[in-house]
């Protein structure tokens, strides 16, 4: 039998429920307070367009994402986090790339996502994922909240298929 670190990180569908194993990790894994950009309604509302990443029974990432109810062409980002263990092994280009499949099932054309400019390795990581970088945008959220905005076109080319 497989002991846990032999599992495979498995992708799937959220589920409302995931919430309740989410919302206590991400202070920890962002290193910072940001439970309060994450409301439960993000995995009640979006989690058909949402993932989880797996190893057994442990949670190893998730991303929340979101085909644009406004926009038929948009999608749109809104959290991808991974636990400290199981990051620079590919898995939230996994996630990515996973979401960009289903976002170009939908027929979107271009997937957004913003960060704040302090998060220096959010940066590099969607520029890795071939996301253009525009910013910082001075009060993007309202006052005092610059953001960085990331866009990138969902044409097929190769990069995000490793
Ligand atoms: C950012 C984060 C999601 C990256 O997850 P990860 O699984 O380690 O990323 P991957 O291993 O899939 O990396 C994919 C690419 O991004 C690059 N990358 C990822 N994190 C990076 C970092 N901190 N600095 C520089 N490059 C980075 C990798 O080098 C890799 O490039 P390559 O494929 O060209 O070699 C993870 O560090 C995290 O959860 N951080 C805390 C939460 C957060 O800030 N989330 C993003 C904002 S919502």
């Amino acid at each position: 039998m497989l002991s846990g670190m032999d599992q495979p990180v498995r992708l799937r569908q959220a589920r409302p429920a995931d919430y309740d194993r989410i919302a206590p990790v991400v202070d920890d894994w962002w290193g910072r307070p940001i439970n309060a950009a994450l409301p439960r309604l993000f995995l009640d509302h979006f989690f058909r367009t949402s993932l989880v990443a797996e190893q057994g029974d442990e949670l190893a990432g998730f991303l929340v994402g979101i085909l644009s109810p406004s926009s038929d062409t948009g999608a749109y980002i809104h959290f991808v986090g991974i636990a400290p263990r199981f990051r620079g092994g590919g898995l939230a280009r996994r996630l990515y790339t996973r979401f960009f499949e289903l976002a170009r099932a939908d027929g979107r054309s271009v997937v957004r996502a913003i960060t704040s400019p302090s998060n220096h390795g959010s940066v590099a990581f969607h520029e890795a994922m071939g996301f253009t970088v525009t910013g910082p945008i001075a009060g993007y959220d309202g006052p005092s909240a610059d953001r960085m905005l990331f866009h990138r076109r969902l044409d097929g080319d190769a990069s995000d298929s490793r």
